[in-house]
């Protein structure tokens, strides 16, 4: 059974007082950990601060980028190993505008892949597909890349992100069937590479235009096993509605 995993990313929004306003306004509101995974990913600064305000919770406080090497000369980088002395869990690694704006390339982000998982910081992969050729070669060669010199059974500590690129901050609405293509593609993979066990087990996310009106669809989806939420996880009544979606869900059924 794969636990879902609902995450805000911040990106370059909130400054440390906000992110802990915005905690003290959610963290009574957390779901059930045993039914859903929460995670929150602010900006580096916020995390420390944000670590030991939900020390007593089950919510992860998620690093959105980490550097290759664990410590020396490279000015602006965050350690991976530093963000697990500070208890962070898991760490995303080749998000869309990391490659966009910074150019983080596929080898690159292999490396960084690697350096966490021997860190003990679980990545979440982020792999980037189009919206009209979401089979395309590309989230493929994203997976093969940055994937190389894993071992299956670290798959268990990997999660991946399946984000069309057009969906991603545009105003686009989500296309749940677009959501599922893609995760139910990117798992076929990781059963070609890894094997079927090990594909049943990987969580794979969404990312894109996700919402508290379209949040229950997208989940409802076979292969989508969580989301990664931009824009709408910046408003903490909004992002507490859709960490709660099983229960709106639930409540609009009954
Ligand atoms: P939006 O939810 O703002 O589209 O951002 C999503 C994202 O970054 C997915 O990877």
């Amino acid at each position: 059974m794969r636990k879902p995993f609902v995450i805000a990313n911040w990106k370059i929004n909130k400054n440390v007082d906000e992110a802990l306003n915005f905690l003290d306004a959610i963290l009574s509101q957390l779901p059930d950990s045993d039914r859903t995974e929460v995670g929150i990913a602010p900006q580096a600064f916020a995390i420390y601060p944000m670590v030991r305000s939900a020390r007593k919770t089950d919510l992860q406080i998620i690093g959105q980028n980490a550097a290759e090497k664990c410590n020396g000369a490279y000015t602006g980088e965050i350690s991976v190993r530093d963000l697990a002395s500070m208890g962070v869990n898991y760490v995303m690694l080749g998000h869309a505008e990391r490659r966009h704006y910074f150019k983080e390339s596929n080898q690159s982000i292999n490396r960084k892949i690697l350096t966490a998982l021997r860190e003990g910081v679980k990545p979440i992969v982020c792999t980037n597909g189009e919206r009209k050729n979401v089979g395309g070669d590309n989230v493929f060669s994203q997976l093969e890349n940055v994937l190389a010199g894993v071992p299956a059974y670290q798959l268990a500590n990997i999660t991946l992100l399946f984000e069309p690129t057009a969906a991603i901050g545009a105003g686009n609405r989500a296309n749940i069937e677009t959501a599922e293509r893609g995760c139910w593609l990117l798992r076929q993979e990781v059963r070609r590479k890894f094997g079927g066990e090990v594909a049943e087990h990987v969580r794979i996310l969404y990312g894109g235009s996700v919402n508290p009106n379209n949040i229950g669809l997208i989940m409802a989806a076979p292969n989508v096993d969580g989301v990664l939420i931009g824009r709408a996880s910046l408003d903490a009544g909004s992002f507490a509605q859709m960490m709660n979606y099983q229960q709106t869900t639930l409540s609009s059924v009954i």
